[in-house]
């Protein structure tokens, strides 16, 4: 971790917006710096967004949104997190735990009972760490032109209340992913 240009420990905020600029910031301006092009999806944006600045830059970002959700015969909604991003340079000091932790406690407010993401295989022991479990079965999701697609990626859940509950049930997301 490069020499902190304020004496402050880092702290996560709400930001007020989150651009393209925002996130060539922090991971460089690269044609796949999620690693999950290959899955070829189309994802929405987020529409909360929190970052961490280390003195003027922004090195840490998390999103989240809210996503109608079918499991089993029920429709809900949960809050979905994306665009989990932290510098290179920063990594593995703890960014990542902060910012999921900031947006974590927003999504508390917002009132689903449960946070998703999608993640690839590798960074299943990292979330887990996070307190995020990950989920057997297939998950499907939306695509464009009404397809409906089973998630190639990894599905995580964590709980926003004590009694929060995540049935085994078939999941079905009722959006694009994030
Ligand atoms: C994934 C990413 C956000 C992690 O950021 P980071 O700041 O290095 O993560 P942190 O330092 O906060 O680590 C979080 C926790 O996971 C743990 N951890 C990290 N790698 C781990 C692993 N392979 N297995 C188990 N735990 C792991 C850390 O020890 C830490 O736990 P602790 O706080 O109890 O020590 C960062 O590597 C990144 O931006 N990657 C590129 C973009 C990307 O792939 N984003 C993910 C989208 S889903």
């Amino acid at each position: 971790m490069p020499e902190n240009p304020s004496s402050a420990a880092p702290a996560a905020v709400r930001l007020p917006r989150y651009t393209k600029a925002d996130q060539d910031e922090i991971l460089g301006g690269g044609d796949d710096p999620f690693g999950v092009a290959a899955a070829g999806l189309t994802w929405l944006p987020k529409e909360e967004h929190f970052g961490v600045r280390y003195g003027e830059r922004l090195v840490a970002h998390a999103g989240l949104l809210r996503l109608p959700v079918a499991i089993g015969g029920a429709e809900t909604e949960v809050v979905g997190v994306g665009g989990v991003a932290v510098a290179p340079d920063m990594r593995g000091h703890g960014l990542a735990r902060l910012v999921v932790a900031a947006a974590l406690d927003h999504a508390r407010t917002m009132g689903p009972r449960h946070a998703l993401l999608f993640c690839r295989p590798p960074l299943v022991p990292l979330y887990q760490r996070l307190g995020w479990q990950p989920l057997d079965q297939d998950v499907l999701v939306e695509q464009p032109e009404t397809r409906v697609v089973t998630m190639p990626l990894r599905t995580m859940v964590t709980p926003l209340r004590d009694d929060a509950y995540w049935p085994a049930e078939p999941v079905r997301l009722l959006s694009l992913p994030m």
